[in-house]
């Protein structure tokens, strides 16, 4: 705990030192992402993919046993990135609606915040629909005091301020001890998280995100940037102030044939998260472990390492590993970034992780677009989905 005390501190005083020096109070100071709640159709056996796939640690547990009689979650664990896995135990509540009508997907993304009734009142009287009001949960081992508002779609950010819980998670769950510990894979934290929206909706979200949250828009694609000879698509990155909370906002553009973008819409009834950027530190070894345990990326031609030297210079990797494990890389000011994609890693094309090491660049592979939505065009054309 005393760790967990003493980074927050850190955390704290650094994030200080900087809203001091830009002069600025943050009406919505966030520390971090706390969780990411899945509403999934089989909570037991995704939370054993993302084990034996993705390295994922038995954190805590909430069901039948626990006293919770309509829902199930497991959470699971890789150094600081929470996932949690719902299913509903009982007919026709608002899980089941939510998994009828998008598939499994992403519910919640929780913010780590210092005073979670504070975050709720600065958001909502700046024009957020509540999701939930400020409540205070308690057991033996404290207490934390959770609030929430809708984002897009139906997704919502719940606010968490938890420096009272001495437990496992949440008040309510408990220690889920397991026989079966796959390694880590060395994912670390979460470096952003993609909502696609519907047409013509980017702008209403980003200005959400600016105007509710306190959000500046720190980068901008347009169709130009993002298109192949067949489909495009327009991005803008929203970023809170202390630079850990980015936000992506992805909507369809015109092209000769179906923006992927489109086909998320399509086949998640409206908008959605679709990708959670995880961090390593060693994306050769992690992606390498990946692909072992049965995950599976988007293809990367053999070509796309011809030029690869003239586009991005000297590196510290060998091309031939980067080749071997189809890992693209992409430069900016600032210094160079390795990533790969996952295919979606539910049955309708909609969710999907990216795996990403930053080795001084901040920006989001602009040029691995072209290449990665290339490979993208490659399966929707298999689904008939182009
Ligand atoms: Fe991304």
């Amino acid at each position: 705990m005393a760790d967990i005390k003493n980074l927050k501190n850190l955390q704290n005083y650094e994030y200080s030192l900087k809203k001091e020096f830009e002069g600025a109070e943050d009406f919505l100071p966030l520390l971090g992402t706390d969780y990411v709640e899945l509403y999934v159709g089989n909570a037991k056996q995704s939370a054993h993919f993302y084990k034996t796939a993705f390295g994922f640690q038995s954190e805590a547990y909430c069901g039948l046993e626990t006293g919770v009689k309509d829902r199930v979650s497991y959470v699971l664990k890789q150094d600081k990135i929470r996932l949690v896995l719902t299913t509903p135990l009982v007919e026709g509540g608002p899980i089941n609606e939510h998994i009828n009508k998008h598939g499994d997907g992403v519910k919640v993304i929780a913010l780590w915040v210092e005073n979670a009734t504070k975050a709720w009142e600065e958001t909502t009287k700046r024009g957020a629909k509540s999701f939930m009001e400020p409540t205070r949960e308690e057991d033996e081992n404290g207490h934390v005091v959770r609030s929430g508002i809708y984002t897009y779609g139906e997704t919502v950010h719940i606010f968490v301020e938890r420096n009272f819980y001495y437990g496992t998670f949440l008040p309510g769950y408990r220690k889920w001890e397991s026989h079966y510990n796959p390694e880590p894979v060395g994912l670390k934290y979460i470096d952003h998280m993609v909502g696609n929206v519907g047409w013509g909706e980017m702008n209403t979200w980003t200005e959400f995100y600016a105007k509710v949250m306190g959000f500046a828009q720190i980068v901008s694609f347009d169709d130009k940037d993002i298109s192949t000879e067949f489909t495009a698509l327009m991005s803008k990155v929203m970023s809170n102030g202390n630079g850990r909370i980015k936000f992506p906002i992805n909507e369809p553009a015109k092209g000769k044939k179906k923006s992927q973008i489109e086909e998320y819409i399509d086949f998640y009834n409206g908008a959605g998260c679709q990708h959670i950027a995880v961090a390593t530190n060693d994306i050769v070894a992690t992606v390498g472990a990946m692909r072992d345990r049965g995950v599976e990326f988007l293809y990367v031609p053999d070509s796309y390492y011809d030029d690869l030297f003239e586009r991005v210079g000297k590196i510290d990797e060998d091309v031939e590993v980067l080749k071997k494990h189809k890992i693209l890389i992409d430069r900016d000011d600032e210094g160079y970034l390795l990533q790969l994609f996952t295919k979606p890693v539910v049955d309708r094309p909609t969710m999907f992780f990216e795996i990403i090491q930053r080795k001084g660049a901040k920006s989001f592979g602009k040029g691995n677009f072209k290449a990665l939505f290339e490979s993208i065009e490659r399966e929707q054309e298999n689904r008939g989905t182009l």
